[in-house]
């Protein structure tokens, strides 16, 4: 039973880290965009992306990972879990501005960089601590 959370924690993360970056980096395309219409097509997409897959897959990454957690026991087994859930809560939180971006329609560019680069700074930094267990 493990092996299934753990490949459903695995793909639902990539997606979650994934669907993040690239709809943060969509709000940097959409700012070069002139045409009313294109503007719309593409924010109505960015709308449907972030309320029904980013948020369901985020709920599915965290319900696995405290499956994972129960049956690995991992809160004794070193200290980068607790560190791995602070960034989650980061994420979260940029996830949540990127979301007040993509309804924005005047956004300076260097606001959405600025949510942009830290989503894939974050993501990384997660999966390197889950995955080599440094502390
Ligand atoms: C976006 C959020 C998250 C990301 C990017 C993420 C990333 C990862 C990665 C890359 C792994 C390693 C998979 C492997 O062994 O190949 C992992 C495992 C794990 N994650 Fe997460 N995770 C997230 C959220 C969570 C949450 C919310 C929890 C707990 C409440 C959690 C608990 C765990 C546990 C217990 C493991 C197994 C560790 C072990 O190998 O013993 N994760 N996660």
């Amino acid at each position: 039973m493990n092996n299934f959370f753990l490949t459903l924690h695995s793909i639902s993360m990539c997606l979650v880290v994934g669907t993040l970056f690239l709809q943060s980096l969509t709000v940097v395309f959409r700012l070069r965009l002139k045409n009313q219409g294109e503007i719309d097509g593409a924010k109505n997409i960015q709308k449907r992306i972030h309320k029904f897959i980013y948020y369901p897959i985020l709920a599915v990454t965290i319900i696995s990972g405290i499956v994972l957690s129960l049956k690995v026991d991992v809160f004794s087994g070193g200290n980068w879990i607790f560190l791995k859930l602070g960034l989650l809560i980061i994420l979260i939180i940029f996830g949540i501005l990127n979301g007040k971006q993509i309804q924005a329609d005047v956004l300076p560019k260097k606001y959405a960089m600025m949510v942009h680069i830290p989503i894939f700074l974050i993501g990384a930094g997660m999966i390197y601590l889950a995955t080599i267990k440094p502390f």
